[in-house]
Formats: structure tokens, sequence, C-alpha cells
């Protein structure tokens, strides 16, 4: 008995030592009482090596004898770990999943909110035009027109309008997510264009949209990313898109901004 009670406390004092360790490794709770337990079955299974042997046994008897000790075996082997605090993979994973709603809810509601302001933009500035047709006394033909003439298309929009389709391009294409103008947008990642129009030609800063490797900036190898302006622009703008944006970036010539020489390649 003496001998049970010794071994039983080491048992228990082992188990301790296992526990203290796994907290102070931040181990989660179920495994800390998972090493409790292995330390108490070791101490049981030291407790059966002290116990007398059984008397030998024959025939039906011993038959009988190793069923019973077979289905205890199992009923521990299942009973037992089935006390033991159980780790959910679905609990864990639901867990996770509301975490990562909370963040796409955010994330989408950034988005619309970013959406709704760019149509508030862009609302404003075909009122303007309205307006400046009104001025023009056109809006009656644009809303109402006369049997046989035809609204007015866009081959017979103005020099103000084509500024306007460059202007929308770059809010469109979203090239102030890289370039800054007018002092707005720009992280860092592509240079000012302020003073764009200075150093390339209207046709040349077509080049370099259409085919972002055919001019790089000067410097670009340590200030800016190599070649991380996308190279997807000729297929998301037609031709006449890209002249617009082209011409309207060719009016912005302000010397005191640091536009970076663009050199030609290839
Ligand atoms: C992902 C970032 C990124 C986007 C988006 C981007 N650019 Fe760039 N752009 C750069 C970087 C970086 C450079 C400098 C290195 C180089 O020349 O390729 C650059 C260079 C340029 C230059 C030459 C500047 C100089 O001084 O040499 C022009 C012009 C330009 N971009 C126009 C545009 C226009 C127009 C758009 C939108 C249709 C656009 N970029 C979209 C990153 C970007």
């Amino acid at each position: 008995m003496g001998n049970i009670l010794k071994k039983l406390g080491v048992g228990l004092a082992v188990g301790g030592v296992l526990v203290g360790i796994a907290r102070s490794q931040a181990v989660p709770a179920d495994f800390q009482v998972l090493f409790f337990v292995i330390a108490l079955i070791g101490a049981i299974i030291f407790m059966l090596l002290d116990a007398q042997p059984i008397r030998t046994m024959s025939g039906g008897k011993s038959l009988v004898s190793v069923v019973a000790f077979g289905v205890l075996l199992i009923t521990a082997g299942v009973a037992g770990p089935s006390l033991l605090p159980q780790f959910n993979p679905e609990d864990e994973k639901a867990k996770i999943g509301k975490l990562l709603e909370k963040e796409r809810k955010q994330s989408a509601q950034g988005k619309a909110d970013e959406l709704i302001a760019r149509v508030k933009a862009l609302d404003a500035q075909v009122k303007a035009l309205e307006d400046r047709l009104k001025g023009l006394g056109g809006v009656q033909a644009a809303s109402t027109p006369p049997a046989g003439e035809k609204p007015p298309t866009a081959a017979s929009a103005s020099a103000g309008d084509f500024m306007k389709v460059g202007e929308e391009q770059w809010q469109l294409q979203e090239c102030y997510n890289c370039h800054k103008l007018r002092g707005e947008g720009g992280k860092k990642r592509g240079p000012e264009l302020d003073n764009i129009g200075t150093l390339l030609t209207v046709d040349e800063i077509q080049e370099k949209i259409s085919n972002p490797k055919s001019f790089m900036a000067e410097g670009y190898e340590k200030e800016w990313q190599k070649g991380i302006m996308p190279n997807k622009f000729k297929d998301l703008m037609d031709p006449k898109e890209m002249q617009a944006l082209a011409a309207w970036l060719g009016t912005f010539k302000n010397t005191s901004v640091n536009t970076p020489k663009p050199i030609k390649k290839n």
C-alpha cells in the first residue's frame, strides 16, 4: 500500500512538472491536461508492476478471462480519451470563419464607399458638362433630338471633352495608386508626374503607357521597384482613350516638381 502511494506521489509530481513546463511554453490547456493524464497513466503502470501474479487458469475460464481483459482494455482506451477535453476542428474553423467574415465585410464596405465616392465625382463631372452644354444652348438638342438629327457623338466632342476623357481614364485606370499628380494619390510606388509634359511628348507618354518598358524613369532601379508599372493598359483602354490620357498628361508642365527623366529603352 505504501509503495502504491509513493508511486502515485511520483506520478502527480511528474504530472505537475509537465503541466508547469507546458504552461510556461503557452501550450494550449487541452494538451496540459493530456500531459498530466499521461503522467498518471505512467504511475499506474508502475503500480501494476508490483501486482501479485494471477493464478494460472485453464479451459473455459482462461478464455473468458482473456476476452474480459480485452473488453476492459478497449473500453478504457475508448472511454478514457473521450473524457478528455476534445479538440474539435469544426469549432476552430468556425472561429476563424467569424474573424475572416468580419474582415471581409469591412473591406467590402471600404470598396463600396470608394465606388460611391467615385460615382459621385463622375456625377459632378456630368453635371458640369451639362451646365456647359446648356450655356451653349445644346442641351435641348441632346435631350430631345429633332427628327432626323443624330445626337452628338464622340466624334463631335470638343478638345475640352477629349481632355476630360483623359482625366477620366487617369481615375478609371487608377494610375493614382502609384503616381502622385496635383499633390494627390501615389503611395511612393511610382514617380510624381506633374512635370511629365516637359520631359516627354504626347506620343512618347502614350508609348510609355501602352508599353511600360519602352521608357524607364531615370534612377528607377534605386528608387522604384524595377518594372512594377503594369503592362495591361493597352488592353484596358481603346486607342482614343489612351491618346486622351497621354494628351491630358502632356499638359502637366510644372517644372517645380521633380519628375524623373524618362530614358528610352529598346
Ligand atoms: C503599380 C504601380 C503603377 C501604376 C498602377 C502605374 N504606374 Fe506609371 N510608373 C510606375 C513606376 C514604378 C514608374 C517608374 C519606373 C518606370 O519608369 O517604369 C512609372 C513610370 C511612369 C511614367 C514615366 C515617368 C518618368 O518620369 O519616367 C509615366 C508617364 C507613367 N508611369 C504613367 C502612368 C499612367 C498614365 C498610369 C495609369 C494608366 C500608370 N503610370 C500606372 C508605376 C505605376
